[in-house]
């Protein structure tokens, strides 16, 4: 079976007491870190310092979601600060490749987001140069959206891509991961799941193990 990954979103946390909300998704594989500018999304959530600070903290490795305009300029810097894997986003970046390599070249896997509105086309002969492909299941900026099935077809080509390459890449899904939804979205390819309110809503360790069962059992 496919290694599958559960990356809860932080998003859905209280950002007030952020140490406490990381430890207690302990059991996660990578904490998925949204961050956003106010400008390719509407709505703000932090920088680099914070996300550096989240970084010295927890105890699991940082899977950042760069939700930012002009990611040739800002993503290297989240490669910098130890992220384990930084995704930015296709629609942002004047140059993706050159993105990436700079990502790889500071030590971070490197991640390509695509919005809802995005076709896979031109990214699917690029697929070496990423170590992960992020799926959008809704529209950027907010937690608890609807998750949107119509995004699967995109997924398959991606899923369809990576065999032909035979490589290595993370499919990940994320907006509108639940129990009921993330088997759908492993049936069309991905590995890689991330979950706000679905980890936060409930006891965060409970919540993935849950979200764990389903993927296995799509
Ligand atoms: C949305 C963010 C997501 C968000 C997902 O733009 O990228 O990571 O936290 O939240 P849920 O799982 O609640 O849809
Ligand atoms: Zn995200």
């Amino acid at each position: 079976m496919t290694e599958q990954r559960i990356n809860p979103s932080i998003l859905s946390a209280d950002f007030v007491n952020l140490q406490s909300e990381l430890e207690a998704i302990r059991t996660a594989d990578l904490v998925h870190v949204d961050v956003m500018d106010n400008h390719f999304v509407p709505n703000l959530t932090m920088g680099p310092p914070i996300v550096e600070r989240i970084q010295a903290v927890s105890p699991v490795p940082l899977d950042v979601h760069l939700m930012i305009a002009d990611a040739d300029r800002w993503a290297p810097g989240y490669a910098e600060l130890g992220a384990y894997s930084v995704t930015f986003h296709a629609e942002a970046a004047a140059d993706p490749v050159a993105v990436a390599r700079a990502l790889r070249e500071r030590g971070a896997r490197a991640g390509i987001a695509l919005k809802p509105g995005t076709a896979a086309e031109p990214y699917l002969e690029l697929l070496p140069e990423f170590d992960q492909v992020l799926v959008m299941t809704v529209e950027p900026g907010f937690g608890g959206q609807a998750f949107m099935p119509d995004m699967m077809p995109k997924l398959r080509r991606f899923a369809e891509a990576r065999a032909r390459h035979g490589l290595d890449v993370w499919l990940q899904v994320d907006g509108g991961i639940t129990a009921d939804t993330i088997g759908i979205a492993a049936e069309a390819g991905a590995d890689t799941f991330v979950a706000g309110s679905a980890v936060y809503s409930g006891v965060p360790e409970e919540r993935i193990a849950d979200l764990r069962r389903a993927a296995a059992a799509h």
